[in-house]
């Protein structure tokens, strides 16, 4: 595995390799990386015969009192769980070397971000988009890797993928849990001892909306349910439990053939997210 941290580097061992008419999947990551990342990773080992993941906390997504200095970090035992996982090159860029001194212009998100994170992040999926650009521009993948746990960002990046023409398949990996239900998150660590023990309950209470739902109760009944059994278990504030359908964000109408429940919870210094998506 090969680290850089250039952008002129990386794209000329990249142009190497689509030279060879190596096919490239892109995993982008902020690092602290766990089983999750470590699933997308998998899946782009499985499908391309280059695999590149970059390792960059983007401050532009962070809003000013967001966690960005309290993210974690810890770059030696990412280095070795990605050269473990077969990454052939990790992209580890500083904010100087993405952003410069200055910028002229961001990439600004105006579809499907009035809701769920976008809602209560104002400003965060502009963030992503805008990095997101940089790195498949600097990148070219073939494919690129996101994780349905945060399924907004993956229904921004298919709108980005769209709009802007960028010719990558946009690949939506599903949720890496704990055994006790709880989605993988870097910032999990950051939960005190009470808040770890209360947060299976998030995935529980959307579970309870899928059995609901199994039970022929409506969508907001459903939703209504999920969300009495949550608030009776946790102590964390709930940001919002909403029922929308996927990947537009929409309000739920009889015609959807995909539907998304997703919750937000607010800890101390954590901010918790989950989803299912339910096929119709
Ligand atoms: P980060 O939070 O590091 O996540 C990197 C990728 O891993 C994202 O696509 C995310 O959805 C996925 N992921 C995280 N937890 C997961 C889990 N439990 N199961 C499956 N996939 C999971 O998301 C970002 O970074 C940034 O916004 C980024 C896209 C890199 C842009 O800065």
């Amino acid at each position: 595995m090969k680290i850089i941290s250039q952008i002129n580097e990386l794209r000329e061992v990249l142009d190497l390799e689509r030279e060879k008419k190596h096919s490239i999947g892109f995993v982008p990551t902020m690092g602290y990386l766990h089983e999750g990342h470590l699933s997308l990773i998998q899946e782009a080992r499985e499908k391309n015969q280059v695999v590149v993941i970059s390792i960059f906390v983007n401050p532009l997504q962070f809003g000013p009192n967001e966690d960005f200095d309290k993210y974690p970090r810890d770059m030696e035992r990412d280095e070795e769980l990605a050269r473990n996982a077969g990454v052939d090159y990790l992209f580890y860029p500083t904010v100087q070397e993405m952003y410069g001194d200055k910028q002229t212009l961001t990439v600004k998100v105006h579809e499907r971000t009035d809701v769920l994170c976008g809602k209560s992040r104002p400003g965060h999926f502009n963030g992503v988009a805008t990095v997101l650009t940089k790195l498949f521009t600097i990148v070219h993948p073939t494919r690129a890797y996101f994780g349905l746990k945060d399924a907004q960002q993956v229904a921004v990046i298919e709108g980005l993928i769209h709009d802007f023409n960028f010719p990558i398949e946009l690949v939506g990996v599903e949720i890496k849990r704990e055994e006790d239900g709880l989605a993988l998150s870097s910032r999990n660590i950051n939960l005190t001892e009470q808040e770890r023990e209360e947060a299976p309950f998030i995935y529980k209470s959307l579970c309870k909306v899928k059995a609901e739902l199994q039970k022929g109760a409506s969508p907001a009944e459903a939703l209504e349910k999920g969300k009495e059994y949550l608030q009776s278990h946790i102590n964390g504030q709930i940001d919002y439990f909403e029922g929308l359908s996927y990947p537009d964000l929409s309000e739920i109408t009889e015609h959807d053939q995909r539907i998304i429940f997703a919750v937000a919870v607010q800890y101390t210094s954590v901010r918790l997210i989950d989803n299912i998506i339910i096929n119709l």
